[in-house]
């Protein structure tokens, strides 16, 4: 499965924060924001990852992530020139997806639970058509919107709807077969203007090949959009890490549990960051596999 993050648009409900700065390059506490959708790729399993961008923003995230050998990733850059919708990135990345199913993921959703990681992994092995997933929210004609039937069957998708069906919010997140790419290209700007994701979800709603994932409760989902939402964001990670010691979204970290890397080269990774806390705990945790201690 190749991976997709989505990491355009301008921002402009952050300004003055995202007048130079692209939004997903902000800090969500001790990391930048694209951390955390790009842990979420790399739990699926995902390594093949294109990260689509503003032609002014992409330098920045290139210089960031690089092309994510030492992360035992392959990452790839794309330019998105104007902001035409999420299906768009399907469009960039046809390429890039070729003949294989995909994840997409938007690069300012934040998703933190137990046992995700797996979650995603035995969808993406029995994908079948899209799934997307479901958070209960007080406010979902803010979002898309989803109704599924008692096996999990998405049965209707509607985008912000005025009165909505259920408080079920499709998140940023979606797993998708090869024919996204078809679906994707056939579909028509919406009244706003904008190439919708919600749009090639219904087309696989009518094939009723279109699956819902319930996160459900106790699982955290994070809006980014705007000054508060970012700030909140900020203190729910600290608050995590801080209370448990472990680090959300630490790439370095996951790239070593799933066995992308080693764990010398996650402590030389680590080592480029000593001055930092961030640094410091991926030494740590790449000191304390038994790996490391074997051969230090
Ligand atoms: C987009 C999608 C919407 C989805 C949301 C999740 O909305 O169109 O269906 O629920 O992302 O973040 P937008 O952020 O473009 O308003």
């Amino acid at each position: 499965m190749k991976g997709i993050i989505l990491a355009g648009g301008r921002g402009t409900r952050l300004y003055p924060l995202t007048l130079s700065v692209s939004k997903q390059l902000l800090p969500v506490h001790d990391k930048p924001m694209i951390y955390y959708p790009l842990s979420v790729l790399m739990l699926a399993g995902v390594r093949d990852i294109l990260i689509i961008s503003t032609a002014h923003d992409l330098d920045a995230f290139r210089s960031l992530l690089g092309d994510g050998a030492p992360l035992g990733l392959d990452l790839d850059y794309a330019v998105q020139d104007e902001p035409r919708g999420i299906a768009d990135a399907f469009r960039i990345g046809a390429g890039h997806v070729g003949s294989d199913d995909v994840a997409l993921i938007l690069g300012d959703n934040i998703f933190h639970g137990p046992g995700f990681g797996e979650v995603l992994q035995s969808r993406v092995a029995s994908l079948d058509g899209c799934v997307l997933f479901g958070y209960r929210v007080p406010d979902p004609e803010r979002y898309g919107v989803a109704q599924a039937d008692a096996t999990g069957r998405i049965v209707d998708v509607e985008e912000k709807p005025t009165e909505p069906r259920s408080n079920l919010a499709v998140t940023g997140l979606y797993l998708y077969d090869n024919e996204v790419v078809d679906i994707a290209a056939g579909i028509r700007p919406s009244a706003r203007g904008e190439l919708e994701i919600t749009d090639v979800n219904r087309v696989y709603v009518r094939r009723r090949a279109a699956t819902l994932v319930d996160l459900g409760r106790g699982f955290t989902w994070l809006d980014t959009g705007t000054h508060d939402a970012l700030t909140d964001a900020s203190h729910y990670m600290q608050m995590m890490e801080q209370r448990q010691g472990i680090r959300v979204g630490c790439i370095e970290e996951i790239a070593l549990n799933m066995g992308y890397i080693d764990a010398e080269s996650c402590h030389r990774l680590g080592r480029r960051l000593a001055h930092s806390d961030y640094g410091q705990y991926v030494m740590r945790v790449a000191s304390s596999t038994p790996a490391l201690l074997a051969t230090t």
